[in-house]
């Protein structure tokens, strides 16, 4: 029966296939101890001349790192076997042997590792930040799911900017002139939101900006969530609730990749409500005392982000920041007319901001005004400007990085790491 090496220890004492590569060898005369991986995890096999056919015994000798081979043992228990068991073979087939493989177990550095991605991802670390990645997203999904949002994916070519002309991807597209690599899906959510209700995205997006941080990518994966009716402490309490649901999913179903990546997970056991939750006012005066004081009115860098977020040991709300270093949709604050309702999400431990969200404008005159302000052409927004025509409510909504909130909860220094095959500044290849 074939099975997958996850589920090994439910086969204790049967005789069972894998259909996997060759992960790493050790021979000693009569016996090879092969690594076998099938995808799903790596296993110890164990192959003794006496146990198996002469020609099986000899494949085994030749067998290159990353040979694809399909093996058949009996599962044993052995408690000193990562997994809890061992394969006692009685066959071997050799599907492919492979060629020299260029990514041995020495130490190689990051560059050459990233022009060999596609194979790279073979590996046990690139593993496990994968599955976490892929536990993420799930565990958003689940969330929001089980809150009544509608998922409804929003386009990738548009015809205009979401966050500031100045980061755009563009491209020709047949006789309608230029079309832009979005850079968010939150005018279009907000369509949808007035159409559902609860809404979120989830897809790719695009910054043309020219970082060459540890937290930029070019294309990047973005969560979306988008409700009519809901207000600027509405939108944090649900982030807040979703951050401690994905967190905790995490720590429930990826155990043993966050002890493959040594993550300290006491840390992220302190991921509980309430959030701290300071004014961009009160930030200021933060980093003021810490000695590094920031003039009102400038957007907070990475350092500033690090330097706030290492004061508390979970997640910080950043909100009311000045009007002017945020985009030209977010609803200002009736009080106060130079701050908005918006607020970013800062993950400890140096992470840095990991959702950006708020509220929208509504009213249909302030919008127009604001497109004006920012020069951006209205033609091309008519249809935006339709949300506050008919029917127009209050309305808030985020986005939350994928790539970045893999990067704080594996623990991981650099966000290329987080996604199977990043873009970067200077990497389009593989
Ligand atoms: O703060 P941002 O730019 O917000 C928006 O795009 C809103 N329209 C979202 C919304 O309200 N629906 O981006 C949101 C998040 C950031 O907090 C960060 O996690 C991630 O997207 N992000 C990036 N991740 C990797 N590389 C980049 N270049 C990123 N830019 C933003
Ligand atoms: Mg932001």
């Amino acid at each position: 029966m074939h099975i997958r090496i996850e589920d090994a220890a439910a086969h204790v004492g049967e005789e069972v296939e894998i259909q996997g590569w060759l992960y790493n060898k050790r021979s000693s005369g009569s016996i090879h101890f092969l690594q076998i991986r099938d995808g799903s995890g790596i296993m110890q096999s164990v192959l003794a001349k006496q146990d198996v056919s002469q020609d099986a015994f000899g494949l085994a000798e030749n067998l290159t790192q990353e040979s694809s081979v399909i093996i058949r043992g009996l599962v044993r228990e052995d408690k000193r076997a990562p997994g809890g068991v061992e394969l006692s073979l009685t066959d071997l087939k050799v599907v492919q042997i492979a060629a020299p493989y260029p990514i041995t177990p020495k130490e190689h550095g990051v560059e050459f590792l990233m022009d060999h991605r596609h194979l790279w991802l073979r590996s046990r670390r690139q593993h496990a930040v994968m599955r976490v990645r892929a536990e993420v997203i799930r565990a958003c999904a689940e969330f929001l799911d089980g809150k009544g949002f509608v998922r409804m994916d929003t386009p990738i070519l548009t015809p205009a900017a979401v966050e500031g002309t100045t980061t755009l991807f563009e491209t020709p597209y047949f006789d309608l002139g230029t079309a832009y690599l979005t850079q968010s899906g939150q005018l279009y959510n907000e369509a949808n939101a007035m159409a559902f209700g609860r809404v979120y995205c989830f897809g790719p997006t695009f910054r043309a900006e020219k970082s060459k941080t540890r937290r930029h990518l070019s294309e990047f994966w973005m969560l979306e969530p988008e409700v009519a009716y809901m207000t600027l402490d509405e939108y944090m309490a649900l982030a807040e609730e979703m951050m401690v649901a994905v967190v905790g999913r995490v720590l429930q179903r990826r155990t043993n990749e966050l002890a493959a990546l040594e993550r300290d997970t006491a840390k992220l056991k302190d991921i509980q409500s309430p959030f701290p939750r300071l004014s961009y006012d009160e930030a200021l005066e933060r980093l003021k005392k810490s000695g590094k004081p920031v003039p009102w009115g400038d957007d907070l860098g990475a350092d500033e982000e690090t330097m706030l977020s290492s004061q508390f040991d979970r997640p910080l709300f950043v909100h009311h920041y000045p009007a002017k270093c945020k985009a030209f949709y977010m609803q200002p604050d009736q009080e106060r007319h130079d701050v908005v309702l918006s607020a970013d999400l800062l993950a400890p431990e140096g992470y840095g901001e990991i959702i950006g969200g708020g509220q929208r404008i509504d009213d249909l005159a302030l919008l127009e005004q604001r497109l004006r302000e920012h020069n951006l052409p209205t033609d091309v927004y008519q249809w935006y400007l339709d949300l506050r025509r008919y029917g127009s409510v209050p309305h808030s909504g985020f986005g939350l990085g994928i790539e970045r909130t893999v990067a704080w909860i594996c623990g991981i220094e650099h966000i290329r790491e987080t996604i199977p095959f990043p873009r970067l500044l200077n990497r389009l290849y593989p």
